[in-house]
Order: C-alpha cells, then structure tokens, then sequence
C-alpha cells in the first residue's frame, strides 16, 4: 500500500492581508448561560480574558493582519465576540440580529460602528442571525448555520443583499450551536470541519463541495479547535487542539496556536472573537 502525501510536495500556501475587527474583552464575564460552554457559578476573569485577547491581537497584526477596534459597553459581557456582529461581504455590511434578549444590544452597536467607519450600505436585517458566527465567506459560496440560533430566512436574506450564493447547514450537537465552532474555510475553496455537528443530509453536502477538506475528530472539536482563522496559510488555533494542528501542518499550513481558555469559558475561541472586514 502506498500512503499518499498529504499535499503535492512543494505547495507553497499563500496568506492574504485581512482587515479584522476585534472588541477588547474589559467587561466579560460570565453571568447567563445561553449555551452549554457558560456555567455562571464557575467564574470568568475579565482581567486574564484581557490579556488572552492581547495575545490574539498581537498574532494578527504579526502576521500582517490590520486590526480595528470597537469600544466595548458594559452590560455587554459577550461583545468580545466580534464575529456575531455583522457579515461584511464585498463592503456590504448584513447586520446581526441576535437570538438571545442578553444580546440584543450587540447588533445596533455594530451596526453604528460600521456606518461611523465608511460602511455606508448596512442592511438591518429582518431575521434573527448572528453573524460571522453562522455565515463563513468562501470564494464561490457563503456556508450559512442554523439549528440553534441563526434562522434559515436570513440565510435567504443574506444571499439576496450580498447577491452571493448561500448554502444551508444544520448543526446538531448544542456544543457546537454555531458555524463556526464546527467548521473553518482554509483560503477560499476548502474548508476544515467536524462532521458530528451536522445533520446526515448537510454532512453529504459538505463532502460533495468539498472533497478534499480537513476532518477534525471530537477531541479537537471539543476545545473549540474549529473555531479558527486561516488567511490561506497562517491558522490561528486554540493550542490545545493538538491533533488537528499536526493535521494542519502535514497539509501545508502554518499554525498559530492561541491560548483563549478564559473566552472559551463563554464558548468561544479565536474567530468568535474576529469579525473579517471584506471590503
Ligand atoms: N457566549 C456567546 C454566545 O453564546 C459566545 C459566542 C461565540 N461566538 C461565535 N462566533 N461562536 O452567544
């Protein structure tokens, strides 16, 4: 038997300069449960969430990466997690909805950021969605979650705004309640996922547009490792996503391991806290 490389020998990845957004966790906290991450009583520390973000900028902008910041407001203990904000595709900017009353604040904050910061079309949406958290932006195609919080008529009503095609996913394990705690585009045709967050049928659907993808096991799942950003070479990870990081590599990535345990204290990790900028 031969085993076959896992890439041809000398692909070189190429990484292209993202603008991202990111919030500065100063008033996280734990304080409701809207997911099976969030415990209350097990206290969240705003001071180390802090200074586990600074270790997530600093990897950004040394890879290149510009950074933008919006002001975080207290009462908002989640708004660290900038990917729920909007989907900004093409300078269009769909604005999030939120799910959770706790949130709802979020999406009118973001909204105003992105019109104060040269985003002149900003589409108050009409349906409940969260965001870079369930719309994760491919070259061809924009793969849309649903199941837990983003409904499947802003899916529709994403692809008629954005004028991208948008393909439905239903995620079914409540650990993984959203897109992008399942699955992440590597570069803009192929993507890595963990196939027990989907239902049989999306699952068929992921293997057809993408037969080449990376399959992470639950053990990498389970410390949010799928919640990562590729630039089309670097991956930023949770580090204790060992498996699928040595995965990476043998395919050619670069890994970027993180420590973002504090956030992951809320259920979230590298990307949640990283809305992508496309202009
Ligand atoms: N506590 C937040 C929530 O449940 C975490 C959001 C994580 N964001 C993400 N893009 N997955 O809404």
């Amino acid at each position: 038997m031969t085993v076959m490389p896992a890439m041809e020998p000398g692909t070189v990845r190429t990484a292209l300069r993202r603008h991202f957004l990111m919030c500065r966790p100063e008033h996280f906290a734990v304080t409701y449960a809207i997911n099976p991450w969030m415990d209350p009583a097990a206290g969240a520390d705003a001071g180390r969430a802090v200074a586990q973000w600074e270790g997530l900028r600093a990897a950004y902008l040394a890879l290149g990466h510009e950074v933008s910041l919006i002001d975080p407001i207290e009462g908002l203990p989640d708004m660290v997690f900038a990917a729920n904000g909007a989907l900004v595709v093409g300078g269009r900017v769909y604005g999030a909805k939120f799910t959770h009353p706790e949130r709802h604040a979020e999406g009118p904050a973001y909204a105003k950021w992105m019109r104060e910061n040269g985003f002149s079309e900003v589409l108050e949406a009409r349906h409940t969605n969260e965001g870079e958290g369930d719309f994760l932006t491919l070259d061809d195609v924009i793969l849309a979650g649903t199941g837990f919080r983003t409904d499947i008529a802003a899916h529709q009503e994403a692809q008629e705004f954005l004028g991208r095609p948008v393909v439905t996913l239903r995620l079914v394990d409540p650990r993984f309640y959203h897109l992008d705690t399942a699955l992440f585009p590597l570069g803009g045709r192929n993507v890595a996922y963990y196939p027990g967050a989907f239902s049989p049928g999306s699952r068929a659907v992921l293997e057809r547009l993408f037969p080449d993808a990376i399959i992470a096991g639950e053990d990498d799942a389970a410390v949010l490792g799928l919640n990562a950003v590729c630039d089309g070479r670097n991956v930023v990870i949770n580090a204790e996503a060992t498996g699928l990081i040595r995965t990476l590599r043998a395919h050619g990535y670069e890994p970027v391991p993180v420590d973002l345990s504090e956030l992951r204290k809320a259920g979230g990790g590298p990307k949640c806290c990283t809305l992508e900028l496309r202009g």
